[in-house]
């Protein structure tokens, strides 16, 4: 059985962040081929093209966790009709120096939550301007806007209603066929 290795960026720094939880009751109901590692960024300073020249360990190190995975996904809340300034940050840190974009090739998709009806579904679109322009091949489809009411979650962290949990499974499932399509004609290291 083909494994893939799935880092995931939660948008949040928030502790309590909704979005890492729906990250956490994700991974639960992915197919077994796919193995998920959190890639953190809330170390990383604020990036300016001066340190180009002499990349921070904390910028290499996070570079080298996006290019080591062979797919990314990203859950991320919606601030202020887009994505929060940490993540767009780290995918700053990620893109640069030039021609070093730690995205390029890489299968990406996007998903999110929030206690809002729209779901972040305005914050994904410019999420998917990003990395579109980063030459990431994303999953079109299917869409994750999840709407994060009391009850969402059970006890045990898991999404409670059974139609909302068998979505989810089949999102999964998609990003899984659309990580082996991409890797089958861009094979990682090649
Ligand atoms: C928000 N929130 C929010 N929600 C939304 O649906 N659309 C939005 O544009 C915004 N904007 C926004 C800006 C800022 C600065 C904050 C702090 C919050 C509410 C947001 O969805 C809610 O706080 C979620 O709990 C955020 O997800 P995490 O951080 O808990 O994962």
């Amino acid at each position: 059985m083909k494994t893939y290795n799935v880092g995931y960026l939660v948008g949040s720094l928030a502790k309590d962040s909704i979005n890492r939880k729906l990250a956490h009751a994700l991974i639960k109901l992915a197919p077994e081929q796919l193995k998920f590692t959190e890639i953190p960024f809330a170390e990383l300073p604020l990036y300016s093209y001066d340190y180009d020249a002499d990349y921070p360990e904390a910028g290499r190190n996070f570079k080298k966790a996006i290019e080591s995975s062979d797919a990314i996904l990203i859950i991320t809340p919606e601030y202020n009709r887009s994505i929060p300034g940490g993540l767009k940050n780290a995918i700053d840190w990620a893109s640069r120096p030039w021609g070093t974009n730690s995205f390029a090739h890489i299968p990406s998709a996007v998903i999110g939550t929030s206690p809002g009806a729209i779901g972040t579904a305005v914050g994904q679109q410019h999420l998917r301007s990003i990395l579109g322009f980063l030459n990431s091949p994303q999953m079109s489809s299917p869409e994750g806007y999840i709407q994060f009411k009391d009850g969402f979650l059970n006890d045990a962290g898991e999404v409670a209603d059974a139609g909302t949990a068998k979505f989810l499974a089949s999102y999964l499932e998609e990003f899984h066929q659309h990580i082996a399509r991409v890797l089958t004609v861009l094979p990682r290291g090649a």
